[in-house]
Protein backbone atom coordinates (compact mmCIF):
# COMPACT_ATOMS: atom_id res chain seq x y z
CA UNK A 1 0.00 0.00 0.00
CA UNK A 2 1.20 3.53 -0.82
CA UNK A 3 2.12 5.93 1.70
CA UNK A 4 1.28 9.31 2.05
CA UNK A 5 4.51 10.24 1.23
CA UNK A 6 4.70 7.98 -2.47
CA UNK A 7 1.62 9.84 -3.25
CA UNK A 8 2.81 12.95 -3.08
CA UNK A 9 5.87 12.09 -4.61
CA UNK A 10 3.95 10.33 -7.83
CA UNK A 11 1.36 13.53 -7.87
CA UNK A 12 4.65 15.75 -7.47
CA UNK A 13 6.58 13.48 -10.22
CA UNK A 14 2.67 13.64 -12.27
CA UNK A 15 2.32 17.22 -12.19
CA UNK A 16 5.72 17.53 -13.27
CA UNK A 17 5.47 15.72 -16.21
CA UNK A 18 2.52 17.77 -16.92
CA UNK A 19 3.84 20.61 -16.48
CA UNK A 20 6.97 19.76 -18.76
CA UNK A 21 4.47 18.26 -21.80
CA UNK A 22 2.50 22.12 -21.53
CA UNK A 23 5.58 23.71 -21.64
CA UNK A 24 7.46 21.80 -24.92
CA UNK A 25 3.32 22.28 -25.84
CA UNK A 26 3.32 25.73 -25.31
CA UNK A 27 7.02 25.95 -26.51
CA UNK A 28 6.21 23.93 -29.67
CA UNK A 29 3.26 26.41 -30.55
CA UNK A 30 5.48 29.09 -29.96
CA UNK A 31 8.34 27.72 -32.61
CA UNK A 32 5.47 27.38 -34.97
CA UNK A 33 4.35 30.95 -34.25
CA UNK A 34 7.53 32.37 -34.84
CA UNK A 35 8.21 29.93 -38.27
CA UNK A 36 5.28 31.17 -39.47
CA UNK A 37 6.65 34.92 -38.53
CA UNK A 38 10.20 34.16 -40.08
CA UNK A 39 7.99 32.49 -43.50
CA UNK A 40 6.27 36.12 -43.33
CA UNK A 41 9.23 38.37 -43.05
CA UNK A 42 11.24 35.76 -45.23
CA UNK A 43 8.00 36.47 -48.26
CA UNK A 44 7.89 39.78 -47.82
CA UNK A 45 11.88 40.28 -48.32
CA UNK A 46 12.08 38.46 -51.61
CA UNK A 47 8.86 39.17 -52.51
CA UNK A 48 6.98 35.56 -52.76
CA UNK A 49 3.53 35.50 -53.14
CA UNK A 50 1.52 32.16 -53.46
CA UNK A 51 -1.28 31.73 -55.68
CA UNK A 52 -3.67 29.82 -52.65
CA UNK A 53 -3.66 28.96 -49.31
CA UNK A 54 -2.33 25.35 -49.87
CA UNK A 55 0.26 26.24 -51.53
CA UNK A 56 1.11 28.54 -48.84
CA UNK A 57 1.04 25.33 -46.80
CA UNK A 58 3.21 23.53 -49.03
CA UNK A 59 5.78 26.16 -49.32
CA UNK A 60 5.80 27.30 -45.40
CA UNK A 61 6.55 23.56 -44.76
CA UNK A 62 9.65 23.35 -47.03
CA UNK A 63 10.49 26.41 -45.71
CA UNK A 64 10.38 24.87 -41.97
CA UNK A 65 12.67 21.67 -43.21
CA UNK A 66 15.25 24.26 -44.74
CA UNK A 67 15.42 26.07 -41.64
CA UNK A 68 15.95 23.21 -39.43
CA UNK A 69 18.57 21.90 -41.77
CA UNK A 70 20.05 24.83 -41.66
CA UNK A 71 19.96 25.06 -37.81
CA UNK A 72 21.30 22.07 -37.58
CA UNK A 73 23.93 22.14 -39.63
CA UNK A 74 25.48 25.21 -38.36
CA UNK A 75 24.91 24.81 -35.11
CA UNK A 76 27.36 21.17 -35.14
CA UNK A 77 29.94 23.47 -35.45
CA UNK A 78 31.86 20.87 -37.23
CA UNK A 79 31.96 22.77 -40.61
CA UNK A 80 33.69 25.73 -41.55
CA UNK A 81 31.01 27.05 -43.51
CA UNK A 82 27.91 28.44 -42.47
CA UNK A 83 24.17 28.06 -44.52
CA UNK A 84 21.50 30.10 -44.43
CA UNK A 85 18.05 31.46 -45.54
CA UNK A 86 18.12 32.71 -49.09
CA UNK A 87 16.05 32.72 -51.70
CA UNK A 88 15.57 29.42 -51.91
CA UNK A 89 14.53 28.47 -48.71
CA UNK A 90 10.73 27.65 -49.84
CA UNK A 91 12.20 24.79 -52.34
CA UNK A 92 12.74 21.40 -52.63
CA UNK A 93 16.62 20.72 -53.25
CA UNK A 94 14.95 18.51 -56.38
CA UNK A 95 12.68 21.38 -57.22
CA UNK A 96 16.18 23.68 -57.03
CA UNK A 97 18.46 21.69 -59.33
CA UNK A 98 15.45 21.44 -61.66
CA UNK A 99 15.28 24.70 -62.69
CA UNK A 100 18.85 26.18 -62.45
CA UNK A 101 21.66 23.92 -62.80
CA UNK A 102 21.91 22.94 -66.86
CA UNK A 103 25.44 22.56 -67.61
CA UNK A 104 25.13 19.78 -70.15
CA UNK A 105 27.98 18.25 -68.13
CA UNK A 106 27.04 14.71 -69.82
CA UNK A 107 27.67 16.41 -73.71
CA UNK A 108 30.63 17.70 -72.77
CA UNK A 109 32.28 13.98 -71.84
CA UNK A 110 32.04 12.88 -75.32
CA UNK A 111 33.47 16.50 -77.12
CA UNK A 112 37.22 16.19 -77.42
CA UNK A 113 39.43 19.20 -75.06
CA UNK A 114 42.11 21.51 -76.29
CA UNK A 115 45.43 20.38 -75.95
CA UNK A 116 47.09 23.70 -75.98
CA UNK A 117 47.70 25.09 -72.66
CA UNK A 118 48.97 28.91 -72.72
CA UNK A 119 49.65 28.78 -69.12
CA UNK A 120 51.70 25.79 -68.23
CA UNK A 121 55.04 27.39 -67.61
CA UNK A 122 53.25 30.39 -65.32
CA UNK A 123 54.56 30.80 -62.07
CA UNK A 124 51.44 31.79 -60.12
CA UNK A 125 50.97 33.90 -57.02
CA UNK A 126 49.77 32.95 -53.63
CA UNK A 127 46.67 34.87 -54.09
CA UNK A 128 44.47 36.39 -56.69
CA UNK A 129 41.28 38.42 -56.59
CA UNK A 130 40.19 39.67 -59.85
CA UNK A 131 37.51 42.12 -58.76
CA UNK A 132 40.46 44.34 -57.44
CA UNK A 133 42.11 44.82 -60.82
CA UNK A 134 38.36 45.91 -62.19
CA UNK A 135 37.98 43.19 -64.09
CA UNK A 136 34.74 41.09 -62.90
CA UNK A 137 31.15 43.16 -63.38
CA UNK A 138 28.80 42.80 -60.45
CA UNK A 139 26.90 39.59 -59.27
CA UNK A 140 24.01 38.70 -61.88
CA UNK A 141 20.91 36.90 -61.32
CA UNK A 142 19.79 34.10 -64.13
CA UNK A 143 16.66 33.43 -62.02
CA UNK A 144 15.04 30.28 -63.36
CA UNK A 145 16.78 29.82 -66.60
CA UNK A 146 18.71 27.19 -66.87
CA UNK A 147 21.45 29.08 -68.59
CA UNK A 148 24.33 28.89 -66.07
CA UNK A 149 26.74 28.10 -69.12
CA UNK A 150 25.98 31.71 -70.60
CA UNK A 151 26.38 34.10 -67.61
CA UNK A 152 29.70 31.48 -66.97
CA UNK A 153 31.29 32.38 -70.21
CA UNK A 154 30.31 35.89 -70.35
CA UNK A 155 31.96 36.57 -66.93
CA UNK A 156 35.09 34.92 -68.81
CA UNK A 157 34.50 36.51 -71.65
CA UNK A 158 34.14 40.22 -69.47
CA UNK A 159 37.32 39.49 -68.10
CA UNK A 160 39.79 38.88 -70.92
CA UNK A 161 38.38 41.88 -72.46
CA UNK A 162 38.97 43.74 -69.85
CA UNK A 163 42.73 42.87 -69.90
CA UNK A 164 42.72 42.82 -73.30
CA UNK A 165 41.56 46.35 -73.99
CA UNK A 166 41.81 47.87 -70.64
CA UNK A 167 37.23 48.38 -70.27
CA UNK A 168 35.29 46.30 -67.95
CA UNK A 169 31.97 45.96 -69.82
CA UNK A 170 29.07 43.90 -68.61
CA UNK A 171 28.19 41.43 -71.76
CA UNK A 172 24.79 39.82 -73.05
CA UNK A 173 23.69 36.67 -71.61
CA UNK A 174 20.33 37.40 -73.39
CA UNK A 175 22.25 37.47 -76.79
CA UNK A 176 23.35 33.82 -75.87
CA UNK A 177 20.10 32.38 -75.28
CA UNK A 178 18.48 33.75 -78.01
CA UNK A 179 21.23 33.32 -80.46
CA UNK A 180 23.10 30.71 -79.60
CA UNK A 181 21.16 27.80 -80.89
CA UNK A 182 22.54 25.68 -84.15
CA UNK A 183 24.73 23.89 -82.04
CA UNK A 184 24.98 22.35 -78.66
CA UNK A 185 23.62 25.23 -76.41
CA UNK A 186 19.79 25.28 -75.67
CA UNK A 187 19.20 28.40 -73.84
CA UNK A 188 17.19 28.00 -70.67
CA UNK A 189 17.42 24.28 -71.17
CA UNK A 190 20.81 24.37 -70.76
CA UNK A 191 24.49 24.70 -72.35
CA UNK A 192 28.41 24.47 -72.12
CA UNK A 193 30.83 27.28 -71.86
CA UNK A 194 33.05 26.15 -74.66
CA UNK A 195 30.14 26.11 -76.91
CA UNK A 196 29.54 29.90 -76.25
CA UNK A 197 32.99 30.67 -76.65
CA UNK A 198 32.86 28.81 -79.84
CA UNK A 199 29.65 31.20 -80.76
CA UNK A 200 30.99 34.18 -79.95
CA UNK A 201 34.30 33.39 -82.39
CA UNK A 202 31.65 32.83 -85.73
CA UNK A 203 29.40 35.25 -84.73
CA UNK A 204 32.52 37.85 -84.38
CA UNK A 205 31.59 39.18 -80.89
CA UNK A 206 29.33 39.69 -77.99
CA UNK A 207 26.88 42.55 -77.35
CA UNK A 208 26.65 44.43 -74.20
CA UNK A 209 24.29 43.41 -71.39
CA UNK A 210 23.06 47.31 -71.56
CA UNK A 211 22.06 46.45 -75.65
CA UNK A 212 20.42 43.19 -74.93
CA UNK A 213 19.55 42.85 -71.44
CA UNK A 214 18.60 39.86 -69.71
CA UNK A 215 15.10 38.69 -69.72
CA UNK A 216 15.57 35.01 -68.06
CA UNK A 217 13.46 33.38 -71.11
CA UNK A 218 14.17 31.78 -74.02
CA UNK A 219 13.52 34.45 -76.59
CA UNK A 220 13.77 35.11 -80.92
CA UNK A 221 16.85 36.61 -81.65
CA UNK A 222 17.18 40.17 -82.01
CA UNK A 223 19.31 40.48 -84.95
CA UNK A 224 19.68 43.88 -85.05
CA UNK A 225 21.71 43.41 -82.37
CA UNK A 226 23.73 40.38 -82.47
CA UNK A 227 25.51 42.17 -85.19
CA UNK A 228 27.13 44.90 -82.66
CA UNK A 229 30.42 43.01 -81.62
CA UNK A 230 31.96 45.19 -78.36
CA UNK A 231 33.46 42.84 -77.15
CA UNK A 232 35.38 40.03 -79.42
CA UNK A 233 37.71 36.58 -78.82
CA UNK A 234 39.97 35.37 -80.67
CA UNK A 235 39.84 31.48 -79.82
CA UNK A 236 39.28 29.74 -76.28
CA UNK A 237 41.39 26.81 -74.50
CA UNK A 238 40.76 24.26 -72.02
CA UNK A 239 42.85 23.98 -68.83
CA UNK A 240 44.53 20.58 -68.53
CA UNK A 241 41.90 18.30 -66.87
CA UNK A 242 41.68 17.28 -63.13
CA UNK A 243 44.87 19.38 -62.09
CA UNK A 244 44.33 22.08 -59.45
CA UNK A 245 47.60 23.45 -60.35
CA UNK A 246 47.19 23.99 -64.18
CA UNK A 247 44.00 25.57 -62.93
CA UNK A 248 45.58 28.15 -60.62
CA UNK A 249 47.95 28.90 -63.46
CA UNK A 250 45.17 30.01 -65.07
CA UNK A 251 43.43 31.65 -62.49
CA UNK A 252 46.26 33.77 -62.57
CA UNK A 253 46.27 35.23 -65.65
CA UNK A 254 42.19 35.81 -66.38
CA UNK A 255 38.84 34.75 -65.17
CA UNK A 256 38.04 31.12 -65.81
CA UNK A 257 34.63 29.02 -66.72
CA UNK A 258 34.44 26.00 -64.55
CA UNK A 259 31.30 23.59 -64.31
CA UNK A 260 30.55 21.92 -60.87
CA UNK A 261 28.50 19.70 -59.24
CA UNK A 262 26.66 22.11 -57.54
CA UNK A 263 22.89 19.58 -56.64
CA UNK A 264 23.67 19.60 -53.34
CA UNK A 265 21.56 21.18 -49.99
CA UNK A 266 24.92 22.50 -48.70
CA UNK A 267 24.87 24.51 -52.51
CA UNK A 268 21.94 25.60 -52.15
CA UNK A 269 21.83 26.83 -48.70
CA UNK A 270 25.28 28.15 -48.72
CA UNK A 271 26.13 31.38 -46.76
CA UNK A 272 29.80 31.83 -46.05
CA UNK A 273 32.89 30.88 -45.23
CA UNK A 274 35.02 28.06 -47.26
CA UNK A 275 32.77 25.44 -48.66
CA UNK A 276 34.19 21.97 -48.43
CA UNK A 277 31.09 20.04 -49.24
CA UNK A 278 29.63 17.34 -49.63
CA UNK A 279 29.15 17.24 -53.06
CA UNK A 280 29.78 14.90 -55.93
CA UNK A 281 31.54 14.82 -59.54
CA UNK A 282 28.20 15.73 -61.84
CA UNK A 283 28.81 18.84 -63.25
CA UNK A 284 25.84 20.52 -63.73
CA UNK A 285 26.85 24.24 -63.02
CA UNK A 286 28.48 26.89 -64.72
CA UNK A 287 30.09 29.55 -62.99
CA UNK A 288 33.46 31.37 -63.01
CA UNK A 289 36.64 30.89 -60.74
CA UNK A 290 37.81 34.92 -60.43
CA UNK A 291 40.88 34.33 -57.77
CA UNK A 292 42.00 31.91 -54.96
CA UNK A 293 43.85 32.56 -51.99
CA UNK A 294 43.68 30.99 -47.97
CA UNK A 295 41.09 31.68 -45.70
CA UNK A 296 42.37 32.50 -42.18
CA UNK A 297 42.57 29.16 -40.55
CA UNK A 298 44.73 28.49 -43.54
CA UNK A 299 42.15 26.76 -45.76
CA UNK A 300 42.92 27.18 -49.26
CA UNK A 301 40.00 28.60 -51.61
CA UNK A 302 38.84 29.25 -55.24
CA UNK A 303 37.23 32.53 -54.96
CA UNK A 304 33.83 31.74 -57.11
CA UNK A 305 31.56 33.85 -59.28
CA UNK A 306 27.90 32.95 -59.29
CA UNK A 307 24.91 34.13 -60.79
CA UNK A 308 22.32 33.48 -58.78
CA UNK A 309 22.10 37.12 -57.37
CA UNK A 310 24.23 39.17 -54.34
CA UNK A 311 21.87 37.43 -51.55
CA UNK A 312 22.91 34.09 -51.54
CA UNK A 313 26.63 32.99 -50.23
CA UNK A 314 28.96 35.75 -49.72
CA UNK A 315 27.31 38.62 -52.00
CA UNK A 316 26.70 36.40 -54.46
CA UNK A 317 30.44 34.13 -54.21
CA UNK A 318 31.16 31.37 -52.69
CA UNK A 319 34.92 30.35 -51.59
CA UNK A 320 35.72 27.03 -52.36
CA UNK A 321 38.04 24.39 -50.76
CA UNK A 322 41.26 24.18 -52.99
CA UNK A 323 43.51 21.66 -53.60
CA UNK A 324 41.62 18.60 -52.20
CA UNK A 325 42.95 15.12 -52.18
CA UNK A 326 40.86 13.92 -55.45
CA UNK A 327 42.01 15.07 -58.88
CA UNK A 328 38.72 16.39 -60.10
CA UNK A 329 38.65 18.99 -57.17
CA UNK A 330 35.99 20.15 -54.68
CA UNK A 331 32.82 19.33 -56.60
CA UNK A 332 34.23 18.30 -60.12
CA UNK A 333 36.04 21.82 -60.28
CA UNK A 334 38.50 21.15 -61.93
CA UNK A 335 37.59 18.60 -64.34
CA UNK A 336 36.40 21.44 -67.48
CA UNK A 337 37.89 24.39 -66.79
CA UNK A 338 38.09 26.46 -69.91
CA UNK A 339 38.59 30.26 -71.09
CA UNK A 340 38.47 32.62 -74.00
CA UNK A 341 41.72 33.98 -75.66
CA UNK A 342 41.70 37.63 -77.35
C1 LIG B 1 56.95 25.82 -71.63
O1 LIG B 1 58.31 25.49 -71.49
C2 LIG B 1 58.74 24.45 -72.35
C3 LIG B 1 60.20 24.12 -72.00
O2 LIG B 1 60.96 25.27 -72.06
C4 LIG B 1 58.53 24.85 -73.80
O3 LIG B 1 58.93 23.81 -74.65
C5 LIG B 1 57.08 25.20 -74.02
O4 LIG B 1 56.89 25.68 -75.35
C6 LIG B 1 56.62 26.25 -73.03
N1 LIG B 1 55.18 26.45 -73.19
C7 LIG B 1 54.62 27.62 -73.47
C8 LIG B 1 53.16 27.65 -73.63
O5 LIG B 1 55.28 28.65 -73.59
Amino acid sequence: MATKNQFYQISFALVLCLGLWAFQVSSRTLQDASMHERHEQWMARYGKVYKDLQEKEKRFNIFQENVKYIEASNNAGNKPYKLGVNQFTDLTNKEFIATRNKFKGHMSSSITRTTTFKYENVTAPSTVDWRQEGAVTPVKNQGTCGCCWAFSAVAATEGIHKLSTGNLVSLSEQELVDCDTSGADQGCQGGLMDDAFKFIIQNGGLNTEAQYPYQGVDGTCNTNEEVTHVATITGYEDVPSNNEQALQQAVANQPISVAIDASGSDFQNYQSGVFTGSCGTQLDHGVAVVGYGVSDDGTKYWLVKNSWGEDWGEEGYIRMQRDVEAPEGLCGIAMQPSYPTA
